[in-house]
């Protein structure tokens, strides 16, 4: 399976997703995590961990050998014909998006390319949704399938194990400091069986 994370903005938790889903998958087949983001970061991240998944950049990918899974890495902002085109080269594209009004603002300026692509090209990830009592994650989950959008069901929570966690260089799993580690981990496993349902 190759699954592409892009978005219309930055910061909205593309690099942690791309990590956390390559790791999911890394569990269960030879998964290969591709960074095409100029800056690198997952590369970074990735680099100082005890990663399951090999780390290939866009020219070196070609090497890659026997891999079950790709999971693509991309820097924000494609153009309509980006998004296009990622649909057709990925079996699934996932769209992080934050929950803040600013963040679903980029999303809601796409729904007219977004509802041109057939429902399971792409999903909407909801990420960094505040806790309770905060509603701010149902509601915005509630109003992007109103507006007709393709939702995962899961939404991925914000806790402070994610900063441990790129600071150490590993996924929120392997942070051994944090209560929560194994809570947030769980978002991601639920997300990656919900790709795999
Ligand atoms: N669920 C989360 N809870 C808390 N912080 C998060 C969460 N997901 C990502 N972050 C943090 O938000 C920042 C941006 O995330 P990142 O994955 O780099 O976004 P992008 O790749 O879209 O720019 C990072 O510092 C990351 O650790
Ligand atoms: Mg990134």
């Amino acid at each position: 399976m190759i699954i592409t994370v892009a978005s219309f903005k930055g910061g909205v938790g593309k690099t942690t997703t791309a990590l956390h889903l390559a790791a999911f998958f890394a569990e269960r087949d030879k998964t290969i995590l591709v960074d095409s983001d100029l800056n690198r970061s997952a590369s970074r991240w990735g680099n100082r961990g005890s990663a399951r998944f090999e780390i290939y950049d866009e020219k070196s990918v070609g090497e890659a050998r026997e891999f079950t899974h790709m999971i693509i890495d991309t820097a924000a902002r494609p153009a309509d014909e980006d998004l296009v085109r990622l649909t057709e080269t990925s079996d699934l594209l996932v769209i992080p998006s934050a929950t803040s009004a600013f963040a679903v603002e980029a999303v809601v300026q796409t729904i007219g390319i977004l509802s041109e692509l057939p429902q399971d090209s792409y999903k909407i990830l909801l990420t960094i949704v505040p806790p309770p009592p905060s509603k701010e994650g149902e509601k915005v989950q509630k109003a992007l399938k109103k507006a007709g959008l393709s939702v995962f069901k899961h939404r991925i929570r914000r806790y402070s194990v994610y900063g441990k966690a790129e600071a150490e260089g590993c996924i929120v799993k392997e942070v051994k400091s944090d209560r929560y580690a194994g809570i947030a981990w769980g978002d991601y496993v639920e997300v990656g069986k919900e790709i795999l349902a």
